[in-house]
């Protein structure tokens, strides 16, 4: 067992995007018949493989855990060769038919085709095809997939497979078969396969071109009604995708699978996804409407692959940035259409800092399309994602949205069927947008998050805006200068040099600079700024995000105590009343910057002092503005979920303010509140406070939720977050709550996730957060590695805390390190160096 793993290890070394070779065969037709047992499946798979032009090349089909009953080529046994990675034959034709039978136990790691939730189903992403069948396990090689699924009728009453539905009949011996034609090439990936006994909701979509496509949704039989938002979502995006990127779907069925406990969150095989049900199902009462939003992503993100990820593949893994930018950016985009599109958006730019700019700081940080890496599985991150999005926001911004909407067109008619690389999308907009493309490349191969430095210089009615950046990027920056009181002037620069002037022609009197105006570019503004020039901007600018942002540095000089907290109050209360008909982003504009993202802000961050500052600025504005945190309370939820942010909001600045009712009026809201929103929001709020309410509150939300753990891991996570100075020893008393158990990674995450996110805990200045989370990760370590490093990755930033702090968390990342056994993620989540 020891010996495996060192010559796994050493052979496997790291992987390298340059090392990348075309196939020398392909797979122009597969056919599949899975025989699926009580404990075990049986593949006979047909393979139509092709010589690819110019190759000499044995064949080579990649392949393990599966026991080789059978090889044929045409028709023949032939002579090959077995190792644990795959098969090896020679074929002198050009032309081949390939049968090969193998058998493999249903295993329990959720790789390739498993027994979970109730169901037997796949996961085939990224290398897990190779555990159902040999095959060449490469994005680059796509194929027409016939697929029969045979089992016991009983037990698997419904078998579903990528496609059209292609015949179906019963068997000897209480057996059955289905069979499936996906006339559509695919990369095995996007393969899948479901057998079990779901219950389903069904609906069907007409596609523009007429097709008549039928939906479904399964899941358990009892939370069917909780899939309805899901088919709502799919539906939407299916008319979405055709309206505005003209993408039709191509088949008569599209089905999404709700697997309990289904690790890989979602996966877009082909007319057949499949979802953690956590993140399929949801409903009003049971579900946040943040969760909800989730859901409507996710299904979007899914169907949105049929196209840039299935039709238009990846070259190879090193470009997974295409199909996963492309598609969260389509998703940002079809939630933004759907809800408010600028909170939309200010929402996405506060996750791409919370997990994106953090990863750029610290040891994880990698290009968007990285040159190297461990395993495929480490390029699934926030940079190939959120920031890949943000790259092709950018393209849409340079090249401007008719360009990149014809050269989306090229793209995905020149490559379908085919494994594309990032270089070719942007050769596909250049295309229709020639100039300023030249160095776009960049962004793909560029690490860490660009700073830019802005000065604003004014030489009578002429304005000269001088843009410097640490590297040599073209960047997108929206930019425009006010007036006292109105716009002057606006343009969107393009930077390209080190250093850039910008001319801005006939601007007299006083100025003020609003810049990365819509979030036009994924980089870190420094620009001075006063504080009289923050509010101005706080009250006048026209762009929502780039108001949004001065008010959020304003709110945060204040916190800090540098700035007046009378000026946020006025610009709060001067945004709520100009997006009165906008309650989502009005709420984006009266909640305080998360304190965590203020620290980021500074070289070594007092984390006591930033909590102290943001609960009196709270407090301020709570007082303030009692009587519109009172009426927007008593706003009904029932309007939407901008309504109740904007009450849930209201609730804790009453209880922030003191207000002598607000206590009683949360635990109304956590008692009778319509919406799980807004009960979980009054209780967030009312667990941060002394209010006498507050052990009645919690009382009430755990006798009522005790039975469900995803409601119950929300109870936890309450506490975990309080802002009370007692949760740092409150939190740690969770864990011998009788409902805690450390096998338990989500109630476990709730606790210790929320924990680390509540800085004003886990820095406490006792130094006992630190030593708590210490102690949880090394327990859990050992039973969920991956979990554990997630948990233990905060401690790793004490450089960027202030230094008594630092050297408390630096102590507890050496006691992680010098505790014998420790897994490797969790020593590389703590940036310790290998002994
Ligand atoms: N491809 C999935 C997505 O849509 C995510 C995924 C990653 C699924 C890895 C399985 C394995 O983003
Ligand atoms: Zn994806």
């Amino acid at each position: 067992m020891a010996l495996r793993f060192k010559r796994t290890k050493e052979s496997a070394g790291l992987l390298r995007r340059d090392d990348y070779r075309p196939p020398e065969w392909i797979v122009p037709d597969s056919a599949l018949d899975i025989e699926i047992f009580a404990d075990c499946f049986r593949v006979r798979a047909t393979l139509d493989v092709a010589r690819a032009e110019g190759s000499s090349a044995p064949l080579r089909l990649d392949g393990e855990g599966l026991r080789l009953l059978g090889l044929k080529i045409d028709g023949r046994p032939a002579a090959h060769k077995l190792d644990k990675t795959g098969l090896t034959v020679r074929i002198a034709a050009d032309r081949a038919r390939v049968e090969t039978i193998v058998e493999a136990p249903l295993g329990s790691e959720q790789l390739g085709l498993f027994a979970q939730g109730g169901l037997v189903c796949t996961q085939c992403e990224p290398q897990g095809f190779r555990r159902i069948t040999f095959f060449p396990d490469r994005p680059d090689v796509l194929s027409r997939f016939r697929t029969r699924i045979t089992a016991d009728a009983a037990r698997f009453p419904i078998l579903l497979g990528n496609g059209n539905a292609d015949g179906a009949g019963a068997l000897d011996g209480g057996r059955h078969w289905t069979a499936w034609d996906d006339s559509v090439p695919k990369p095995c990936y996007a393969f899948s396969v479901v057998a079990g006994d779901p219950a389903a909701r069904r609906d069907r979509f007409v596609t523009r071109d007429g097709r008549n496509v039928e939906l479904a949704i399964f899941s358990e039989a009892a939370e069917v009604p909780r899939s309805a938002h899901a088919m709502a979502a799919l539906k939407a995006a299916m008319a979405w995708d055709e309206v505005n990127y003209g993408r039709v779907y191509d088949l008569d069925r599209y089905a999404i699978v709700a697997v309990p406990g289904y690790r890989f969150g979602a996966v877009e095989a082909k007319a057949l996804n499949i979802f953690d049900s956590a993140l399929l199902l949801g409903h009003p009462a049971t579900s946040t409407d943040g969760e909800l939003e989730a859901i409507t992503a996710l299904v979007g993100h899914e169907y949105f692959h049929n196209w840039s990820g299935n039709r238009v593949t990846i070259r190879d893994w090193f470009e997974l940035a295409l199909k996963e930018g492309l598609a969260v950016f389509r998703d940002q985009e079809f939630c933004a259409a759907l809800g408010s599109p600028a909170a939309k958006r200010i929402q996405d730019v506060k996750a791409l800092r919370a997990a994106q700019f953090v990863q750029d700081e610290g040891p994880g940080a990698h290009p968007v399309r990285p040159e190297q890496c461990e395993t495929i599985a480490d390029l699934y991150d926030a940079t190939v994602y959120i920031k890949g999005a943000e790259v092709v926001r950018m393209l849409r911004t340079i090249a401007g949205p008719q360009a990149f909407g014809a050269g989306l067109d090229t793209f995905f008619a020149r490559h379908d069927g085919t494994g594309a690389t990032c270089d070719a999308l942007i050769a596909a907009v250049a295309e229709h947008s020639p100039d300023r493309l030249e160095t776009f490349d960049r962004w793909y191969a560029n690490t860490g998050t660009p700073r830019i430095t802005a000065s604003l210089r004014q030489d009578g009615a002429r304005a000269i805006l001088t843009l410097v950046q640490d590297g040599s990027l073209p960047i997108p920056i929206g930019c425009a200068l006010f007036g006292p009181d109105r716009k002057r002037a606006e343009k969107l620069v393009l930077l390209e040099a080190k250093r850039q002037d910008f001319v801005f022609e006939d601007v007299p009197g006083p100025l003020l600079l609003s810049i990365n105006r819509t979030f036009s570019a994924p980089v870190q503004i420094e620009c001075e700024r006063t504080d009289t020039a923050l509010h101005a901007l706080a009250l006048i600018d026209d762009d929502p995000v780039a108001r949004w942002q001065a008010l959020q540095d304003l709110a945060a000089r204040a916190i800090l105590g540098e700035a007046h907290t009378a000026a946020v109050i006025d610009a709060i209360a001067r945004a709520l009343d100009d997006h009165a008909q906008d309650p989502a982003l009005a709420a984006e504009f009266a909640a305080l910057p998360a304190q965590s993202r203020i620290a980021d802000g500074l070289e070594a961050a007092d984390p006591g002092a930033i909590l102290r500052g943001w609960r009196a600025v709270q407090a301020d504005i709570g007082r303030a503005l009692a009587p519109r945190w009172r009426t927007f309370h008593a706003a009904d939820g029932a309007t939407g979920a901008g309504v109740r942010a904007l009450r849930v909001l209201a609730l804790q600045y009453l209880l922030a303010a003191d207000v002598p009712d607000a206590g009683a009026l949360a635990l109304t809201d956590v008692e009778g509140s319509a919406t799980l929103t807004e009960r979980y929001g009054a209780l967030r709020a009312l667990a941060d406070s002394d209010a006498a309410e507050r052990p009645a509150a919690l009382d009430l939300f755990y006798r009522r939720h005790r039975a469900d753990p995803a409601l119950l891991d929300k109870w936890f996570c309450a506490q975990a977050l309080s802002l009370r100075p007692d949760t740092v020893s409150a939190a740690p008393r969770l864990l011998t709550h009788p409902d805690f158990s450390l096998a338990a990674p989500n109630r476990l995450g709730a606790i210790v996730g929320g924990f680390t996110a509540n800085s004003g805990a886990f820095h406490h200045p006792s130094g006992r957060g630190y030593k708590f989370v210490t102690d949880v990760v090394l327990a859990s370590d050992r039973i969920a590695p991956a979990g554990a490093a997630r948990l233990a990755r905060p401690l790793a930033r004490w450089h960027r805390i202030e230094p008594v702090r630092a050297a408390l968390m630096r102590a507890e990342v050496a006691r992680i390190a010098g505790t014998a056994g420790i897994s490797p993620e969790l020593r590389k989540a703590v940036g310790a160096v290998q002994p």
